[in-house]
């Protein structure tokens, strides 16, 4: 089966328009930030690392032990890589980190940044109002990536936050016509048409399911060098 692919689900295109909405906004009226959020295993950090990988996205990715220190020396290194700066230890303050994090922002407008697991720095009022001075006072485009309450989090922790956020965007189960193009574009076994329900019925709307399935699929087809796989043979 094929790896490293974005398949065009119904929630990549969604998260898409999300960032183009924010890129296309009135800049002196509106910040550009925005929040992703959504049951596991719907496919939100491999939509946010693919396209950081393919069309130049800052990605970040937040840990449990993530202190605002540590995130703005991440920021700044990943900012100088993704600027051609080189590969850069940064040192100082953390203040003096973020400084020129924001200096660097500033000098490159509409740089699209995206923070995973965003959940983790609702208890770190630090950090957050460091994310929040980044869309204060840059044009930089800033995509929080959470769990699924985590819209209802933000706006319960930090009412400025939440208005500040411009566009939320709920990650949904996965369609049937979602699994069908993900068959399409993955497995290398050619295969029949009731196999796209098999992988939809038990998936749950679930990606992360539905790749398990679909990598049975592939060995199953390759390991009986079936001509083409159908529903039956998964069901022995
Ligand atoms: N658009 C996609 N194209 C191809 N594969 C995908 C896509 N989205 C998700 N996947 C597959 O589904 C798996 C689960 O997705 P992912 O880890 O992105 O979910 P998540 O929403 O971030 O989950 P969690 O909330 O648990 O972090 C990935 O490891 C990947 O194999
Ligand atoms: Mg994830």
């Amino acid at each position: 089966m094929k790896q490293g692919i974005l398949v065009r689900t119904e929630n990549v295109i969604s998260a898409d328009s999300c960032i183009n909405y924010l890129l296309d906004r009135p800049k002196m009226e509106m910040v550009g930030l925005g929040l992703l959020y959504g049951k596991p295993g719907l496919g939100k950090t491999t939509y946010a690392k693919r396209m950081a990988f393919s069309k130049g996205y800052v990605y970040l990715r937040l840990e449990a032990t993530t202190t605002p220190k540590a995130f703005a020396m991440e920021l700044l290194s990943n900012l100088y890589k993704r600027f051609g700066l080189g590969e850069y230890i940064p040192y100082g303050t953390a203040n003096n980190l973020f400084k020129l994090c924001l200096q660097s922002l500033e000098d490159h407008p509409d740089t699209i940044i995206i923070i995973d697991e965003i959940d983790y720095a609702f208890r770190h009022p630090q950090l957050l109002g460091a994310i929040r001075d980044i869309v204060d006072e840059t044009t930089a485009v800033v995509i929080l990536v959470g769990m699924q309450n985590a819209k209802d989090r933000l706006s319960q922790i930090n009412e400025y936050y939440f208005d500040r956020c411009n566009v939320f965007y709920e990650f949904k189960a996965v369609t049937k016509k979602d699994v069908g193009q993900l068959c399409r574009d993955i497995l290398e076994v050619p295969f029949a048409p009731d196999v796209v329900d098999y992988v939809h019925f038990n998936s749950c709307g679930n990606l992360r399911k539905a790749m398990k399935l679909i990598h049975t699929v592939e060995e199953i087809g390759k390991h009986r060098k079936l001509a083409k796989v159908s529903q039956a043979d998964l069901q022995v």
